[in-house]
């Protein structure tokens, strides 16, 4: 109850220290909100995604779930797309993993964690998918760190392939998906070089994507 309360104490604060700055701030906030981006992200706890891209409340519409999944028939992750781009008119996707991942380690190993196993098997698909580019990588960390990476970037293809993202496309909406990963370890983002705004886009970024990561692996 104690660290509730410090919780509740702490929002009074920040409220108060917002205020301050910028007495209109959650008047202005209250009556609408216009995010340029949707950030689809790990629920890990040490990826906030406001606080690591520096975004005031308002400017980033988040969804986010273990291992930063985006499966074709998820109804909540869909929702919050289609809300985003036909609603909201977000101009950028930007789908951020991060080295380090709890979710993309257990289904590497393929560990049984019970129920979120079988949501896991999605990294483990990926993993398939690219056992030789994965194999070619010496050291176990080093493995699971680039199906990481792996992860992401199969992860915004889903994201370019949905009727959400080819729909506002077709109709000539500015859209484009990136894939970002961030480091625990330093704080840092990096663009793993496949940003997509446009179908015809897709394959060749996809592969120019993998390419880059296969070199990084010759290295
Ligand atoms: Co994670």
């Amino acid at each position: 109850m104690r660290l509730l309360k410090e919780l509740i104490d702490n929002n009074r604060e920040w409220a108060a220290g917002v205020t301050a700055r910028d007495p209109s701030f959650f008047k202005n906030l209250a009556e609408q909100q216009t995010p340029k981006y949707l950030w689809i992200g790990c629920s890990d706890s040490r990826v906030p995604a406001n606080q690591i891209t520096g975004i005031p409340p308002g400017g980033i519409f988040v969804h986010r779930n273990v291992a930063n999944i985006v499966v074709h028939t998820d109804l909540n992750c869909l929702s919050v797309m289609q809300f985003a781009v036909d609603v909201l008119k977000v101009k950028h996707i930007i789908v951020c993993g991060h080295y380090g991942c709890g979710g993309v380690r257990a289904a590497w190993q393929n560990q049984n964690l019970g129920l979120i196993s079988n949501w896991l098997r999605h990294v483990q698909d990926v993993g398939h998918k690219h056992r030789a580019l994965i194999d070619s990588i010496e050291g176990d960390d080093a493995k699971c760190e680039r199906l990481c990476e792996l992860n992401v970037i199969e992860q915004a293809i889903n994201v370019s392939q949905t009727t959400i993202v080819q729909a506002a496309w077709e109709r000539g909406q500015e859209l484009a998906v990136h894939s970002w990963i961030y480091g625990l370890a330093d704080g840092l983002i990096k663009d793993l070089k496949m940003c997509v705004s446009a179908p015809s886009e897709l394959a060749r970024t996809y592969n120019a994507a993998l390419e880059s990561l296969c070199t990084k692996s010759s290295k």
